[in-house]
């Protein structure tokens, strides 16, 4: 399969919706509206609204029947992109290839545009025009719950808390599991499992998705502390070396670049393994999963 060609397809579906999302409902003050389109309109990969119609496709969907519900997660995977790059965490000044929401529209209004994107998702999650599939209250229920269990303080929240405080620590393996699971495993677990949810796919079928989830999050993150590395900032859109920068706890400082390489691609084997239940629907996600290995950005 063309996995570029089906990325490029669902990331459109994305980017429409994000385009007309705040164009018919224009937020006041403007200034917020330009900080907040300005982040969601950088040119990030989409990864997590794919990997979530990715999962839903699997069981015979459209993509397009689930855009909203994909577009929550890139909301707040982008209020923890302009959260996480202001000076009182990672301090950088590019992400996606451009100066960060803070450089340009100051650090409150930073503040804010990620306070109305984690927001926002859950307004949208729960907007009945977006729910085209005739998704029952308890789908609905079900799907919020684990977004903001996944995004919150047993999520996400709390792996940043960890890498925050972790910053000039001696690695330990537990702590750096727990962060990496927890900053980025998390939430990208729940954009695949939130495509099984929105296709109310059954325990067995779910608890696959899990497992593929909790590998390429896992993965994700050991790849993205590589390329912090060997990456070019170019290439990346952010700064290369902020890691070592902020004295971060990263796998190839616990583990080397080289064991760092293999335990992602264990993880990647696995995650390929925990679909075997599937069939060819399933083949991009296999094919997203071989890519991480590979990606330059
Ligand atoms: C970067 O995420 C932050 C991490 C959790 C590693 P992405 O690499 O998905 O960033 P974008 O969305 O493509 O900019
Ligand atoms: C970020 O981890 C995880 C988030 C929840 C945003 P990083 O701090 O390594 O992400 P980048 O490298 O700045 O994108
Ligand atoms: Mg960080
Ligand atoms: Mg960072
Ligand atoms: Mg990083």
């Amino acid at each position: 399969m063309d996995l570029k060609a089906y990325i490029e397809d669902r990331k459109n579906i994305v980017d429409g919706f994000i385009e007309s999302y705040f164009s018919t409902q224009p937020v006041r003050p403007g200034a917020l509206q330009q900080s907040i389109v300005y982040s969601l309109s950088a040119g990030g990969k989409r990864i997590r609204p794919v990997l979530c119609m990715a999962a839903y496709e699997i069981f015979g969907g459209r993509p397009k029947d689930v855009a909203g519900f994909a577009t929550a997660l890139e909301f707040i995977h982008t209020y923890s992109l302009i959260h996480d790059d202001l000076p009182a965490m990672d301090d950088d000044d590019l992400r996606r290839g451009k100066p960060t929401n803070h450089k340009v529209f100051g650090e409150g209004m930073a503040i804010l545009a990620g306070d109305a994107l984690l927001t926002e998702a859950f307004s949208l999650i729960t907007d009945p025009s977006i729910n085209q599939l005739q998704l029952k209250a308890s789908s609905i229920v079900k799907l919020a719950r684990e977004i903001s269990i996944a995004s919150g303080a047993h999520g996400m929240v709390g792996g940043q808390a960890q890498d925050l405080l972790s910053e000039d620590a001696e690695p330990d393996e537990d702590t750096l599991s727990f962060i990496h699971h927890h900053k980025t495993a998390a939430l990208i677990t729940a954009s695949v499992r939130s495509g099984g949810i929105l296709a109310m796919a059954d325990e067995q079928a779910m608890t696959r998705l899990t497992r593929y989830g909790n590998s390429i999050g896992l993965a994700f993150q050991v790849t993205d502390d590589i390329l912090d590395v060997e990456g070019t900032t170019e290439q990346l859109g952010k700064p290369k070396g902020s890691d070592e920068k902020m004295k971060k706890m990263t796998y190839p400082k616990l583990y080397g670049i080289e064991e760092s390489r293999r335990k992602a691609q264990a993880l990647v084997d696995s995650a390929v393994e925990a679909l075997s239940v599937f069939d060819s629907k399933a083949d991009p996600l296999r094919e997203i999963a071989r890519y991480l290995l590979i990606r330059q950005s």
